[in-house]
């Protein structure tokens, strides 16, 4: 499956039900700019609120080393270590690395969704750094997301009728988050391919994970929490929203106090 939506009438009225889309270029205002993934990498990694994964079948002792030495090991030996970074505040990097984002990308890109009908309550940016061969989790977030591939290549996997593999209710619960998807057929997988430039929406409480297919790839997902287009919510945020209803304690834990979902 490989629909795009290249208008804004496209988007309004595919964005509150899966599966998830392409979005075309053109239709995205913000300009494309970033720095180049072996610098960010370079700065990012010495954050302490950056997240790193070492992977592979590597033993233990080699990855625990690896881990221990990724802040200060040369780039190029780092860029053979199969491994996923995150950085989930952004915000952090916005005197210096950044400093352009809100202009170039944030600002726009707010703009748009306003233009468009739209009301949210969070938006922030997540980054994500990976190697050839590494993998995502198999998870679903609190949010819808805007995935911006900047460099290299990954695939954003997801279900092309997700309702028919993971309850709403399972996802909230955050019982599917596991290291690998499990078994299923080939054919309810929608893969997206996404090279330096290209987007896609990921649809909120929807099962995804991402395989990275370049020695270094880059993406940011802009993340929205409390999604409104003229008032209503998607039904998936609508039933995280029924439960919270019914369980008062849960969304300080789940939304409120952490910007990054
Ligand atoms: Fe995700």
């Amino acid at each position: 499956m490989d629909d795009t939506v290249a208008t804004e009438r496209d988007f309004t009225s595919r964005w509150h039900t899966p599966p998830n889309f392409r979005i075309a270029a053109e239709l995205i205002p913000f300009k494309r700019a970033f720095p180049d993934a072996g610098h960010v990498l370079d700065v990012v990694r010495k954050d302490p609120e950056t997240r790193i994964a070492i992977l592979g079948g590597a033993d233990p002792a080699v990855r625990t080393a690896r881990s221990a030495a990724f802040r200060a090991a040369p780039l190029d030996e780092i860029a053979t270590w199969p491994f996923r970074l995150v950085h989930f505040n952004l915000s952090r990097f916005y005197d210096g690395l950044l400093c352009d984002f809100q202009d170039q990308i944030m600002i726009p890109w707010r703009t748009f969704l306003s233009s468009q009908g739209f009301t949210w309550q969070r938006c922030a940016p997540t980054l994500f750094l990976s190697t050839h061969g590494s993998s995502s989790t198999y998870h679903a977030d609190n949010s819808h997301g805007l995935v911006w591939q900047i460099e290299g290549t990954k695939t954003f996997h997801s279900y092309r009728e997700p309702d028919r593999v993971v309850s709403v209710d399972a996802a909230i619960r955050s019982e599917i988050t596991a290291e690998h998807p499990p078994p299923h057929e080939a054919t309810d997988r929608q893969s997206i391919r996404l090279r330096p430039g290209d987007l896609a929406w990921s649809h909120i409480l929807t099962p995804h994970w991402v395989s990275s297919e370049s020695d270094l790839a880059m993406s940011v997902t802009i993340s929205h929490g409390g999604l409104c287009h003229q008032g209503s919510y998607a039904l998936r945020e609508a039933a995280l929203r029924q439960r919270w209803d019914t369980h008062p304690d849960e969304p300080w834990l789940t939304d409120l106090r952490n910007t990054r979902y």
